[in-house]
């Protein structure tokens, strides 16, 4: 049989393939979130983020520093109060566990980590939603957006490089950008979540991060349909011309449609966000030995790149570092 084009050859050997490979995985590809709770002394594990746990004040910083040592560039930290209210105003208390935390990463590292800070106040309310509630039971967009203005600047005060408004508010990235550069902090960047989804995957976080919506409610008046990917470009395209330094993409590997077409029209960078229960899922069928997990992980995380993320916030980064630093 004459065959002239053989793609096969190209997969001949282990150098081949390397020499061809179209994606890379580094360490300069991860942020890792972190948590961080109000009133512990020791880390206390989330079971359904395995190897994964609350961090206290203390162990948050030594956890960034074994985190720059292992050369991934950046972090997003996230917070569990120890009151909540209906406002969240923990998330602008200057004292408050977030910024407490970024001041001290903020000194144990500097600049050599890029120290990124959630935007959001539904870990910080008693209700679980991410906004203000009216009397009617609906989330008020542009009371909510005043409080996402205050938590940016207690943010950026105690040292973030970056704010993440992760909210899905209609005009927040705008209000952000206008409130840090009238205190004066022009180089503090945003990444917008711009495109998040009202997923089930985000189980795992809300055990996390001790949330559970009233009422049984949802968040689907402001995250998200899985239907709609136009939407998506759209909602991109607002929070680029609102201000957005980097705009997200979340969850991740569910979502690689969607990732490819922001890249295809993005001039900035493209992050996405492999969540908690994609990470969850991954961890429980290795756990079961019915998949073989790190390699599942290259393999996930891998896509999500070739899709066009520029970086992947993910649970994985710390372990994958330790595997590429080896
Ligand atoms: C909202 C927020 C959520 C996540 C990140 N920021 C939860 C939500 O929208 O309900 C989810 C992240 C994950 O599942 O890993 N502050």
């Amino acid at each position: 049989m004459t065959v002239s084009n053989r793609p096969r050859r190209l997969r001949t050997t282990a150098a081949m393939r390397r020499l061809v490979a179209e994606t890379a995985i580094s360490t300069d590809d991860f942020v890792a979130p972190l948590f961080v709770r109000e009133r512990i002394d020791e880390p206390v594990p989330i079971p359904s983020l395995p190897g994964v746990v609350q961090h206290s004040l203390d162990s948050v910083v030594a956890e960034v520093l074994r985190i720059r040592s292992l050369d991934i560039p950046g972090v997003i930290l996230f917070g569990i109060p120890a009151r909540k209210d209906s406002e969240g105003s923990e998330a602008w208390n200057p004292d408050g566990i977030v910024q407490r935390a970024l001041e001290q990463c903020s000194d144990a590292v500097g600049d050599d980590l890029v120290l990124m800070a959630d935007l959001c106040i539904d870990e910080y309310t008693d209700h679980g939603h991410c906004g203000i509630v009216d009397e009617r039971g609906r989330v008020d967009n542009d009371a909510t957006v005043e409080l996402y203005c205050r938590a940016a600047l207690a943010q950026a005060r105690a040292g973030a490089h970056t704010v993440a408004p992760s909210g899905m508010m209609d005009g927040q990235v705008g209000a952000i950008r206008a409130a840090l550069d009238g205190d004066g902090f022009t180089d503090v960047s945003i990444l917008a979540y711009a495109a998040k989804y009202a997923s089930a995957l985000y189980g795992p976080f809300r055990d996390a991060v001790d949330v559970e919506i009233a009422d049984g409610g949802d968040r689907k008046s402001y995250q998200q349909d899985w239907r709609n990917c136009r939407e998506a470009m759209a909602e991109i395209a607002l929070d680029v011309a609102e201000g957005a330094d980097m705009v997200m993409v979340k969850p991740a590997s569910a979502y690689l449609d969607i990732i490819a077409k922001a890249r295809g029209e993005l001039q900035i960078p493209l992050a996405a966000y492999h969540v908690s229960g994609e990470y969850a899922m991954l961890k429980a069928a290795a756990a079961n030995g019915w998949i073989d997990g790190e390699a599942a992980a290259f393999e996930i995380l891998g896509a999500i790149k070739r899709a066009g993320a520029d970086f992947i916030l993910t649970y994985l980064a710390v372990e994958m570092a330790e595997i590429l630093n080896d």
